[in-house]
């Protein structure tokens, strides 16, 4: 907002024939350097947004990116789900659990970690002393893959600019991944969850911290200390004590 009011002031006193200058400028050199155009599509301006730029261009709302969705049928896991599973949580979050895809609970509540797994993860966002509705949670698929295989490359595709555009609506502080999947995809990296986890890596401007999936630690509840240590580095940059 103080970005905003120098920008009105500097126009108030008259500099605008410097600004067009100053982009004029800009372009040439772009020019010169062999740039044909730009990409101005909304997914564009919007990661620009997301780097901290609100005062330039207006970001999109979550109920935007939803509309906008719509009875999606942009790959094959459409024809087997019950009810897509865009999010749930604020838009004010300034941190985002992001899972693999909705199990079958999910796709039958149309909400995100709603079942064994997910009360698992309800505990520990509690633990972290926050709740499901200051937080937000979302996955890297929308709708069910077929007796929870993973989802395949093309049906990622089709659904990440929706998630990207979710990350940029809300701008979290930090993004908090839950399995192998969903860092692997987000950080675009084949590491192991065991080599990643409990490091900060950086997505688009945004900490990310994976962790084990909540799934993961029902079967295997001696990885539970792990993802505790790792929220604990997740509260201490929160600033939570
Ligand atoms: N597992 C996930 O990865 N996401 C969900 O929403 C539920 C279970």
């Amino acid at each position: 907002m103080p970005q905003r009011l120098d920008r009105k002031n500097q126009m108030n006193k008259g500099n605008f024939a410097a600004t067009v200058e100053d982009v004029r400028n800009t372009l040439r050199f772009l020019e010169q350097m062999g740039c044909k155009g730009f990409d101005a599509s909304s997914e564009v301006l919007n990661t620009l947004a997301a780097w901290g730029r609100k005062d330039v261009f207006s970001v999109e709302t979550l109920e935007d990116i939803r509309t906008d969705l719509g009875d999606c049928q942009r790959c094959r896991l459409s024809e087997g789900r019950t009810n897509i599973v865009f999010g749930c949580g604020t838009a004010h979050a300034k941190l985002i659990f992001i899972g693999e895809g909705p199990g079958y609970e999910e796709d039958r509540q149309g909400q995100p970690f709603v079942g064994a797994a997910g009360q698992l993860l309800t505990k520990i966002i509690e633990a972290i002393k926050l709740t499901r509705n200051q937080v937000y949670i979302c996955n890297i698929v929308k709708c069910r893959p077929p007796g929870n295989r993973n989802p395949m490359p093309d049906e990622i595709a089709a659904c990440s600019p929706f998630l990207r555009r979710q990350i940029a609506a809300i701008h979290p502080d930090f993004i908090c991944t839950l399995g192998s999947f969903a860092a692997q995809t987000l950080l675009e990296t084949k590491e192991p969850i065991s080599k990643l986890r409990g490091i900060f890596y950086d997505y688009m401007g945004i900490k990310v911290m994976p962790t084990y999936h909540p799934a993961f630690l029902l079967r295997n509840p001696d990885k539970k200390r792990s993802v505790w240590e790792d929220m604990k580095k997740l509260m201490k940059a929160l600033g939570i004590d």
